[in-house]
């Protein structure tokens, strides 16, 4: 017999199903609570609120776990590359040569904008912020491709739109620095990797190829593995809110990006490096920093410490740092920032706030140290955590299709005015 809970309120008793997900983890069905009782459950922010099943991602936070597929992190960060990754979350299993082939040719087919919808980068100031452009083309792209306002989430055309996301957020991002560069787009090139091809977008001038270095494909690869996806994080899930009203994935994963933008969330990483910028050149103490973080009368943060779910250590975070050490040293490149986030990293891990409450390094408090170094700018890193999120917001908006899971649509409690007599406007 299933295991039930148990909710006793006032005199009654509510009996609820209990599931249990692969890895043990326990969950408490109250589906049907509020129609059997009137009550509903209260959970701001959902910290403790599952919105769903998933098969893609698995990560225990207080044992530093992330699993791809079943796939450890470590693992696939060492042997994998982001496309192979891409197609892992998509397809549920790693691809064969073959599948590997064709899904790179599929990649490659669409890696060019409509030339209508290149023409609309001419229509933004020069100083938008890449985010927004990257939200605005995206949803964008499905006006030159009506075919993708029909839903599919399977057959050979979710295979062919999945290539043409996975592909366009590219090119797209590499000509949103371009356009703000005042430089001429790079076309891509069909015979470059999936990294290099947008470096090549990036960084290639009419007087000059660019032709990048083993050292930085490979770290770009690996950024854009560490975040390829995250199971249920706010632009996941908003994503999944936004295509549970069966909205198309286009529009759904640019309501991601805007998620992502946020400084608590995918904007940590150029938040970060703008903080660790403050501290080498102010001059102030450390301790001040601190202390201004542990104030709780001060909204100020320490960037890229502490995770909703991750209540030891952040297993990207490892990789990402071991993996910035490395890169400056094969690149024999000093960063003065990499100092002085060690200090920081050396003094929280002393602190008693930053202890008690298990606030260590997240993803993003190194990845901004490798992106300077592989020579990103500052305003694009969040843009590339939106290329790297793009196989985990396909997959998961694939999988709310497959679940016909229902419309989202949460609860509140009302705390307004009770009923008021309308007043007229004369006698306000
Ligand atoms: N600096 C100072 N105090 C913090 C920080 C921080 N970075 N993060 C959490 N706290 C405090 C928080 O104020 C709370 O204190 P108290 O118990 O006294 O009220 C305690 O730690 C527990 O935090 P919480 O409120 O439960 O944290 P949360 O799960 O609501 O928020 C977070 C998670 C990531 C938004 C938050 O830690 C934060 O704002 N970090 C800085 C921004 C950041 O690095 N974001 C990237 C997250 S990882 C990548 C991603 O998902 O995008």
């Amino acid at each position: 017999m299933s295991e039930k809970a148990h909710l006793t309120i006032g005199d009654k008793t509510y009996d609820l199903d209990v599931t249990i997900g692969t890895e043990n983890e326990k969950c408490v069905d109250i589906q049907k609570l509020r129609k059997e009782s009137g009550y509903i459950t209260m959970d701001p922010g959902y910290g403790n609120t599952g919105s769903c099943y998933s098969s893609i991602t698995y990560v225990d936070g207080d044992k530093g776990i992330l699993r791809y597929r079943g796939y450890p992190i470590e693992e696939i960060a060492e042997k994998a590359t982001f496309v192979e990754v891409a197609y892992l979350i998509l397809y549920g299993e790693l691809p064969n040569v073959k599948q590997l082939r064709a899904f790179r040719e599929s990649i490659s087919e669409h890696a060019a904008l409509h030339t209508n919808l290149e023409h609309h980068f001419s229509g933004f100031p020069k100083t938008s912020p890449p985010m927004a452009i990257l939200s605005a083309m995206l949803n964008l792209i499905s006006c030159f491709h009506p075919e993708v306002l029909e839903v599919h989430s399977e057959g050979p055309e979710f295979d062919r739109t999945v290539a043409l996301l996975l592909s366009k957020v590219r090119t797209i991002s590499a000509f949103s620095y371009r356009m703000a560069a005042g430089k001429p787009f790079n076309h891509p090139n069909p015979n470059l990797s999936y990294c290099s091809n947008f470096l090549h977008m990036m960084f290639s001038d009419p007087y000059r190829e660019y032709v990048a270095s083993p050292v930085i494909v490979k770290a770009l690869n690996l950024f854009l593995v560490l975040h390829a996806d995250h199971e249920q994080n706010c632009s996941t899930s908003t994503v999944r809110v936004v295509g549970s009203s069966r909205a198309n994935l286009f529009s759904s994963v640019a309501a991601g990006v805007c998620a992502l933008w946020g400084p608590l969330h995918g904007g940590a990483n150029a938040a970060v490096i703008k903080m660790l910028e403050d501290i080498k050149t102010s001059g102030r103490p450390l301790s001040q920093y601190l202390d201004m973080a542990k104030d709780k009368e001060n909204d100020y943060k320490l960037m890229g410490f502490g995770h909703r779910v991750y209540k030891n250590f952040d297993p990207r975070s490892l990789i990402m740092k071991k993996q910035v050490y490395k890169v400056l040293e094969e690149l024999h490149q000093d960063d003065p920032l990499l100092e002085v986030a060690l200090e920081l990293e050396e003094e929280t891990l002393k602190d008693s706030y930053f202890v008690e409450r298990n606030l260590y390094p997240n993803v993003d408090f190194y990845s901004g140290i490798l992106l300077r170094a592989i020579g990103i700018p500052l305003n694009m890193y969040t843009v590339l955590f939106a290329i790297g999120r793009m196989p985990g917001w396909i997959s998961n908006w694939r999988e709310l299709l497959e679940h016909k899971q229902r419309l989202s649509r949460p609860r509140q409690i009302y705390t307004g005015e009770a009923t008021r007599n309308f007043v007229p406007l004369a006698a306000r």
